[in-house]
């Protein structure tokens, strides 16, 4: 029997690559996540889930998905929506996602599907609503990855990243990149057992483009009526866009 998500998974896609260093953290991670953001990262989420308030989407794809937050949360908030995909390159932050799929007992409208950012197994002008948390920032070629949402989103469809930025207050920046370059990774390092992960962390924060000059790499993939929201004094931010 096709299950619903059946109408926007392209299964005849292969998979290249594994980016094995959320495979290797995927059991800590959403502990580490909660923890190292003092727990902002579940009020950001939910900031996400607002802008989708009242929306009646029926086709979703989180990108990037890890384990499921995002996806999840969505999915429980908007019921129109009747065929979810979360796709991720890393098997072990799916597996963690699945059993939260099935604890939930959401799984006849939700699929997880290992997959590449750069090379979507979603079939063009698909989905509606596109979103992608902390993911942006790691995926190789920022305007590729950009170039397939805009592929696979239908034509006046939203997407919106949730991804972290550096605050613009020179004081509070100072005390946000100390803990970032000093204190994060010696927690993350220490609780996840991968050193290298958590030092990857801060190195991809600083040197990633945010606000306007992120903004202006969306408009050249093609988005329109791109926004751009900070939050908690700018360490993330969400963008919002349509096609
Ligand atoms: C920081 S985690 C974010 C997970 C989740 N979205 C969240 O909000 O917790 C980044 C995720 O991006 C995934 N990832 C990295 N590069 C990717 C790519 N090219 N395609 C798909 N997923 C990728 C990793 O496997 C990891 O699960």
């Amino acid at each position: 029997m096709r299950s619903k998500t059946d109408t926007i998974i392209n299964s005849d896609h292969s998979r290249n690559n594994v980016w094995s260093m959320f495979d290797q953290i995927a059991h800590r991670y959403d502990f580490l996540n909660h923890s190292l953001s003092l727990g902002q990262d579940i009020l950001w989420r939910r900031r996400v889930s607002k802008y989708i308030s009242g929306k009646t989407f029926s086709t979703f794809l989180d990108i990037a998905t890890g384990t499921g937050d995002q996806l999840i949360r969505i999915v429980n908030k908007v019921n129109t929506i009747q065929s979810a995909v979360g796709v991720d390159m890393s098997r072990n932050m799916l597996n963690i996602g699945l059993k939260k799929i099935a604890k939930r007992n959401i799984q006849n409208r939700v699929a997880l599907v290992q997959g590449d950012a750069l090379n979507l197994p979603i079939y063009s002008d698909s989905v509606e609503l596109i979103t992608i948390s902390f993911g942006i920032r790691n995926v190789i070629d920022v305007s590729k990855s950009l170039d397939e949402m805009f592929r696979v989103m239908k034509t006046e469809g939203m997407l919106i990243i949730l991804e972290f930025s550096i605050p613009q207050n020179t004081l509070f920046r100072c005390f946000y990149l100390f803990y970032l370059r000093n204190i994060l990774p010696i927690i993350g390092s220490f609780i996840s057992g991968n050193k290298k992960a958590y030092t990857y962390l801060n190195k991809t924060i600083e040197t990633f483009p945010y606000g306007n000059e992120f903004c202006k790499i969306m408009k050249q993939a093609g988005f329109t009526k791109i926004t751009a929201k900070p939050l908690t004094f700018g360490i993330a931010t969400i963008y919002c866009a349509s096609k």
